[in-house]
This record gives structure tokens, sequence and C-alpha cells, in this order.
């Protein structure tokens, strides 16, 4: 199928922005797929944790990646026939994915793998990378931001909500870090993309968020009629 017309909106942005929660809201609002991308490199966490592969070895963790048994259902994610949906979310398997997402190999094994997403009626995908090298063609592309100390709290807020450990200290310096690794690697660094819009979320709601991504991709699929 050529997929090249089907819509796409890429939200790609920082640890903890809410990025997720946003991409989520509109992909229900428009009927559209969604598609969470740091899931993908979580999950290759997890497997290298649960098969204790060795970290270091890049070639190794793409094969990994490349053969990961994964299901996405109802809200739910599957790794090898098990629910991990939570299991994803601990922290140490963010830092993980977050190292492992610096390998160009592990990055090239996963992409086919996210451009399948691209079904009717459209996508609407989160992540560091989806504007600039995924899909580069979207119908719209955000960045999508929030200053560290507020994405900090939000990430407590979140983990408490599920009844996790957490610790404020901690939590901004692994938000802090992990910024620093994601946008200072070689391959697909976190930035603004030129032809990307920024939303700085630091003082909005969820709602007035995704009321902010709605009205530019009605701007957008307007233009593009005209
Ligand atoms: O969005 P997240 O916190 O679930 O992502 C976990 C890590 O995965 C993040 O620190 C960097 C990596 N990642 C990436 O490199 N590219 C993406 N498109 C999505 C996530």
């Amino acid at each position: 199928m050529n997929t090249a017309k089907i819509p796409v909106i890429t939200i790609d942005g920082p640890s903890a922005s809410g990025k997720g929660t946003v991409a989520q809201l509109v992909a229900k609002k428009l009927g559209f797929h969604y598609l969470d991308s740091g899931a993908l490199y979580r999950l290759v966490a997890l497997k290298t944790l649960l098969s204790q592969a060795d970290i270091h070895n890049a070639d190794q963790l793409a094969e990994l990646a490349k053969h990961l048994d994964i299901v996405f259902k109802n809200e739910q994610i599957y790794l090898d026939g098990t629910l991990v949906t939570e299991d994803i979310r601990a922290e140490q398997c963010g830092i993980l994915a977050s190292q492992l997402a610096a390998y160009p190999q592990v990055r090239a094994a996963l992409t086919e793998r996210q451009r399948a997403f691209r079904q009717p009626p459209g996508l609407v995908t989160d992540g560091r990378d989806m504007g600039s090298v995924i899909f580069p063609d979207a119908t719209l592309k955000i960045f999508l931001t929030a200053s560290a100390g507020i994405r900090t709290q939000r990430r407590y807020n979140q983990l408490k909500e599920k009844g996790m450990d957490a610790n404020i200290t901690d939590l901004l310096q692994d938000i802090q870090k992990r910024d620093e690794r994601d946008s200072n690697r070689s391959v697909a660094p976190l930035e603004q993309n030129a032809d990307a819009r920024l939303l700085d979320t630091s003082a909005l709601t969820i709602s007035q968020a995704q009321d902010a991504v709605l009205s530019w991709y009605n701007e957008m699929v307007h233009i593009n009629r005209v």
C-alpha cells in the first residue's frame, strides 16, 4: 500500500513532557492509530534486562530489537506473550532505553516496525525523532516540551498514582541526565526541527495542549486542501 497519503501527526519532545498523554488524546479524538515509539525502546531495554544481553554489544542488541515479539492490544503491551505495560514504565527501563537508543544499529532495527503503524485513517505518534527521521513527510510536526521542574513533578505524580516508588531529587537528576543523553547523541538527537511547531506545555492543561494540536492539524488539513 502507498502509505504516503495517510496523515501523520508527530509529537516529539523530552522525557515526561506529557507528549504521550496529548498524543493519545489527539489520536482518540481523530480516530487515528497511536504509536508510542518510546515504548519500543523501553521494550528493547526490558528484553535486554530479562535476557541478560550485553548492553555494550550494539549488534546483538539490534538483533534482539529486530526480533522482539510485541503485541499492542487495547492499550496494553505484551512482550513474548507477557503483559508488561507497567513494567516498561519503571525508571530503570527508561534509563536503559535512553542508553540503548544511542546505538544507530538499534534505531535502524526499529525503523520499519515504526513505519508499519502508518495505517488508515491516520497516525499520531510520539517520541524523539518521529518528525525528523521516521516520518519526515508528516502532515504536522510538533515539538512538545515543558520546563525540567514541571516535568519532574508530572513524572513524580504519575509514578505515585501507580503506587510506584519516587523521589523528586532523583527524578530531576534522571530527567536532566536523560535530556542530555537524548539531545547529545550523534544519531537522531532530540531537538526541535525547523519544520516543527513548538508547544510549551509548562503553563497549559492537558486539554489546552490537546486543543492546540487539533487546531494546528485542522489548519494543515485546510491548507493542504486549498
Ligand atoms: O519517551 P520515553 O521516555 O518513553 O522514551 C524512553 C527512551 O527511549 C528515551 O529516553 C529515548 C528513547 N527514545 C528514542 O531515542 N527515540 C524515540 N523515538 C523514542 C524514545
